[in-house]
């Protein structure tokens, strides 16, 4: 079988742009791509953040001042690259400063749609001047979920692309990329109308994501679990509907996790390593980690850990009525890193400032306190609304952190619940959505964490489970050939 030419496309790759999951999936798939042999060019945006970063980028020879037409305007980007770390796979960045030298990643800008749909342009005018014909281009989430309409229309007549197919691979569902119909004629649509969702433009709107749902060859989503979900009115806001028409198209893949970057025998950004055949390293990262978050170090107490974008997906209004009664009565810690909602941000600073000595707040981004945080917990929390896949958990469980998480989504898939009395299991699991629920858990696994012996075997558990990416890219490999007949 002759390897595949697969073009990923995405707004996020770690470790240049990330503000969640998104960018190490694209980041993993992308290296295990390229390791089994495939062509891979993985595309997103030069963001301002990368451009001004010591990373070194390089033009990219014959992609250089390229001209990409929109209706009475024409905007030029160049190609630079990079590698991606630890692998062969370039990574194509879409230099184009007017769009994309803002602040953040994403913004409230009047022209974020423009902004991604250039990205999605950029990707196939520079296939283009490359005479680069991928056999699949896979999409990733709302921003680049244009590419399969703009391949049946303004692509159309180019052979290049007449046997090329699309993936959408939908991370999270929460986020659209919904915008008036006004936009339409600046980003190229507005003769295409024909082409979206009626009920969206009836209520003078379109959406990126739905466009991609309706014309993209396949569908996947990043758990079976999840796959189930997002055709239930509980989890589709609003899209059920559609995805139970393409339901036939539509697969779920766990994602992977790149062991290379999360294991904590060889993880570079913690300073004490161990294994599941040596865990004495664990220790000294609780007490680095209690240190480095200020608070006292006690091996007895339980330090449970939280690293997570603070939005409303990922449940925490549900520790109002069940953490600080913790937080009163047991001896335990609790470090957290995260940034998002200023409600969330608000609560774990009260939490904080009522409890000095048991909580610790990081408020932002910070990738090595996320290795820490991982490293040095005894028990991390995830107690999502709703959690696409999710990889904290997975990460969590392989540095011997065992989760408390809804059995929702991939959580649901990846994160099996304890039983003492069997000795299976890695972590805590519970089912209803409410305060009650999670309190229920915490203090069933407090009451597992009291007995050592069951404990050590639970952090073994989760230890030696293995999500590597050489078993979830290999789906994605049979996927793409599935539906290229290859
Ligand atoms: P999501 O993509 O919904 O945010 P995931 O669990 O799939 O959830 O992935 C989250 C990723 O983002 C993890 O790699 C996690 O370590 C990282 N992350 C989230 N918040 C922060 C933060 N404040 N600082 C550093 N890393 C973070
Ligand atoms: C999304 C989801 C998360 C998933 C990640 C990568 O941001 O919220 O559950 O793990 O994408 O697929």
């Amino acid at each position: 079988m002759r390897p595949l030419r697969v073009c990923l496309a995405a707004s996020e790759v770690s470790p240049f742009a990330k503000t969640g999951g998104l960018a190490d999936v694209v980041a993993g798939l992308g290296r295990f791509l390229g390791r089994a042999g495939h062509e891979v060019r993985i595309f997103v945006p030069l963001y301002q953040r990368v451009a001004k970063s010591d990373v070194e980028t390089t033009p990219l020879e014959g992609a250089q001042a390229i001209d990409v037409k929109f209706p009475g305007r024409t905007i030029r980007c160049s190609i630079r690259t990079a590698p991606l770390p630890n692998s062969d796979v370039l990574v194509h960045f879409v230099d184009c400063p007017e769009l994309y030298h803002r602040e953040g990643l994403y913004t409230d800008d009047g022209d974020e749609s423009l902004r991604f749909a250039m990205l999605c342009r950029a990707v196939l005018d520079t296939c283009q001047r490359l005479s680069w014909s991928p056999d699949v281009v896979h999409c990733n989430d709302w921003h680049t979920s244009l590419i399969p309409l703009y391949l049946r229309t303004t692509y159309h007549w180019d052979r290049l692309f007449s046997n090329t197919k699309t993936l959408l691979t939908i991370h999270n569902i929460g986020y659209q990329g919904v915008f008036p119909d006004s936009q339409l004629a600046a980003i190229g649509l507005d003769d295409q109308r024909a082409h979206l969702h009626h009920g969206d433009l009836r209520d003078k709107r379109f959406a990126f994501l739905k466009t991609g749902v309706l014309h993209a060859n396949k569908l996947s989503t990043v758990s079976v679990t999840y796959a189930r979900e997002i055709q239930t009115s509980e989890f589709g806001m609003g899209m059920e509907e559609l995805l139970q028409t393409r339901s036939s198209d539509l697969v779920g893949i766990v994602n992977g996790v790149d062991y290379g970057d999360w294991d904590p025998a060889t993880d570079p950004l913690i300073p004490h390593h161990y294994s599941a055949d040596d865990p004495s390293g664990k220790a000294k990262m609780k007490a680095a980690l209690l240190q480095r978050m200020d608070l006292p170090h006690n091996p007895r107490a339980p330090v449970f850990g939280v690293v997570s974008r603070l939005t409303s997906q990922k449940g925490f209004e549900l520790f109002a009525d069940s953490i600080p009664v913790f937080l009163q009565r047991e001896d335990m810690r609790l470090c957290v890193l995260g940034s998002g909602e200023s409600k969330h941000e608000s609560y774990f600073q009260w939490l904080r400032d009522t409890w000095p000595q048991k909580v610790g707040l990081y408020r932002g981004f910070h990738n090595e306190l996320a290795h820490w945080i991982e490293a040095g917990s005894d028990v991390f929390l995830m107690p999502s609304r709703f959690e696409p896949c999710g990889l904290n958990q997975m990460y969590s469980l392989r540095y011997g952190t065992p989760p408390i998480v809804r059995r929702t989504g991939g959580l649901a898939d990846t994160v099996q619940a304890w039983d003492p009395t069997t000795r299976e299991g890695t972590g805590f699991l519970f089912d209803e959505f409410s305060s009650q629920a999670l309190a229920g858990t915490i203090d069933w696994c407090l009451r597992n964490w009291r007995d050592r012996q069951g404990w050590q075997q639970l952090v073994k558990n989760g230890m030696q489970r293995d999500f590597s990416w050489d078993r979830q890219g290999a789906e994605y490999v049979a996927l793409y050939r599935d539906l290229c007949g290859l």
